[in-house]
């Protein structure tokens, strides 16, 4: 996590806060700012990942993917395309005085995605979740609550279709 980079060659946008990794495998149109991503990891085209997001080593993040601040990645985890994070449940453009709000305005809430996770396609993931160790939303859901370690889920809102066994490909 030392290597920090300042890329804007390539089509890309890489902040110079950006932590990134050794051996970081970017596609272009890219925008990073003030995020940290762990070695080996892969990023798609047009995702963003915001400032105080973490993305950790050996990651998939596919294309679309828009990562916000406040979200933790473990290692080992895949993202699918156009998977959308959410940080503030309650959102305003304005305050009570009518001024466009600023960061003093509103809280970031925070996300986990546990090691080994999936994060299907297409899907949103809400604010204050943990989605635990090796867990797999199907593409299109809505994860709206914490998902176990080992859980299938899909849908809107997101319910447990099945948990794993120890591996991904067993089956309780
Ligand atoms: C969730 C998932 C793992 C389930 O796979 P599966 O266990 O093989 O499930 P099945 O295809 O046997 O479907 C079982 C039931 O769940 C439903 N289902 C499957 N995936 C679903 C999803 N994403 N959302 C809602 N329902 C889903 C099916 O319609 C079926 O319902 P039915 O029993 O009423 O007919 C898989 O469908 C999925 O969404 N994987 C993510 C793929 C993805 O996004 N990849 C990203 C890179 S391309």
């Amino acid at each position: 996590m030392k290597e920090l980079k300042s890329t804007i060659g390539d089509l890309n946008a890489i902040a110079d806060d950006v932590e990134l990794g050794q051996n970081v495998r970017l596609a272009r149109f890219i925008n990073l700012y003030g995020c940290r991503v762990g070695d080996n990891t892969k990023i798609g085209t047009f995702v963003e990942i915001q400032k105080n997001a973490s993305i950790g080593r050996n990651c998939k993040i596919s294309s679309h993917t828009f990562i916000c601040e406040g979200v933790d990645i473990e290692d080992d985890v895949f993202v699918g395309h156009g998977v959308v994070f959410i940080n503030d449940s309650y959102p305003r453009a304005t305050a009570d005085d009518g001024r466009l709000q600023t960061e003093a305005d509103w809280k970031v809430e925070h996300t986990v995605v546990r090691k080994g996770a999936s994060i299907g396609s297409g899907s949103t993931v809400l604010s204050n979740v943990t989605i635990g160790e090796n867990a797999l939303v199907g593409a299109g859901s809505v994860v709206t609550r914490d998902v176990p370690p080992n859980a299938i889920v899909a849908g809107n809102p997101a319910r447990i279709m099945r948990i794993l066994g120890n591996t991904s490909k067993e089956i309780v």
